[in-house]
């Protein structure tokens, strides 16, 4: 059932580039310059009259709701607010009727998920679901939906879920702003493509494995790691943290890059490995001064980076390549590293991968 592979957990790694593939599959007709989707066709005059899209989820799936906010506003030009499913339900949220919530759920189990979706609901708002289980209780409480396909997801920490999830959205986003006449038709194919070319770019990134075990010997008896990421790499980093924290028992921090010096720089030292999100689009120049700031408290820098970089490299301890893309999709590419550096680390402590403690897969409580 793992397919060969030691854990769920790696198997699930491995599966990204079909897991995608299957995610677009019948969706996004890249020569004719379609996207399609049943959920979203179905109520398209609700999503091109959106006031607001607000994004509810939990953990990962939040996570994938940050990536979304970036691409929505940047594709599509309508305001996105991000919320912890478990902070909405409680807040007394304002909540238009012209809103669309979009729940994101791998296990469409999330009790805290359901709960806001059940407010939006009474408050009149459009309830969209992105889950990864068929027929789950989220799928079936929401109005319309679009499952991410990925498969079953068995290993606790999120991996193939996550970046599905970000290729559902990303395809809302692109339908949305095609309709709405936010970005140029030659951008709209340029995306399309892009989108199409993922999954290859997933196994390159993929077979810098064995250099990340490396990586992942190097650093693997730190007690802190500091991850940093800017734009559309922003919610990756926090992405990385959550990963290394869950399965290795290894505390970690995601941080804007920009944020490091309104505190967390404090903590950097040479104990303390940072890994930086550093690819050639986006924000690049700024990445490379916030990398320096690191190497001169002695910090110890692991940059993830563009292949063929070569800035990066001449500052940083590791470098860990990935494909170049579009700025909107480094997201897709930039998450493998550092689901594989987790994984290793975590192995090489003796941990227990796909199942850690006190984590359940679905959160039924809240
Ligand atoms: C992280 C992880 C959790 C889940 C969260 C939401 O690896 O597994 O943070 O992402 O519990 O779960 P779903 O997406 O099933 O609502």
């Amino acid at each position: 059932e793992k397919n060969g592979y030691d854990h769920f957990m790696l198997k699930e790694i491995y599966e990204q580039p079909d897991a995608i593939t299957d995610t677009y599959r019948g969706r996004m007709l890249v020569d004719q310059g379609i996207v399609r989707m049943a959920g979203v066709d179905d109520n398209i005059s609700k999503f091109l009259n959106a006031r607001r899209i607000l994004i509810v989820a939990c953990g990962t799936s939040w996570h994938a709701g940050l990536v979304a906010e970036y691409i929505f506003e940047d594709f599509a030009r309508i305001p996105v607010e991000v919320e912890y499913a478990s902070e909405f339900r409680y807040r007394n949220p304002v909540i238009y009727r012209d809103d669309v919530v979009i729940a994101i759920s791998q296990s469409g189990e999330t009790a805290d998920t359901m709960a806001a979706i059940k407010l939006a609901k009474e408050k009149g708002a459009f309830v969209f679901g992105v889950c990864n289980v068929v027929g789950s209780s989220i799928s079936r409480e929401t109005h319309a939906g679009a499952y991410t396909h990925a498969g079953p997801e068995i290993g606790v920490a999120s991996t193939k879920a996550f970046t599905t999830q970000i290729t559902v959205l990303s395809l809302i986003a692109l339908k949305l702003a095609k309709e709405k006449g936010t970005i140029s038709n030659s951008d709209f194919h340029l995306y399309l493509r892009e989108l199409e070319l993922i999954p290859n770019k997933i196994k390159e990134a993929l077979q810098s494995n064995e250099h990340i075990t490396d990586v992942a010997r190097k650093y693997k008896d730190a007690s802190n790691f500091l991850y940093l990421g800017r734009g559309f790499n922003f919610p990756v980093a926090l992405e990385g943290a959550l990963k290394l924290k869950e399965i290795s028992y290894i505390h970690a921090e995601g941080y804007p890059a920009a944020e490091m010096k309104h505190g967390p720089i404090a903590l950097i030292d040479e104990m303390m490995p940072v890994v930086v999100i550093a690819t050639r689009k986006g924000h690049y120049e700024k990445v490379i001064s916030n990398i320096q700031e690191i190497k001169s408290r002695k910090g110890k820098i692991i940059g993830i980076v563009t292949k063929g970089d070569k800035e990066v490299r001449e500052l940083a301890d590791y470098v860990i390549e990935v494909p170049e893309t579009v700025e909107a999709f480094t997201p897709l590419l930039t998450t493998i590293p550092l689901q594989l550096l987790s994984y290793h680390i975590a192995l090489m402590l003796d941990k227990n991968v796909d199942q850690p403690r006190n984590l359940a897969k679905s959160v039924t409580v809240e």
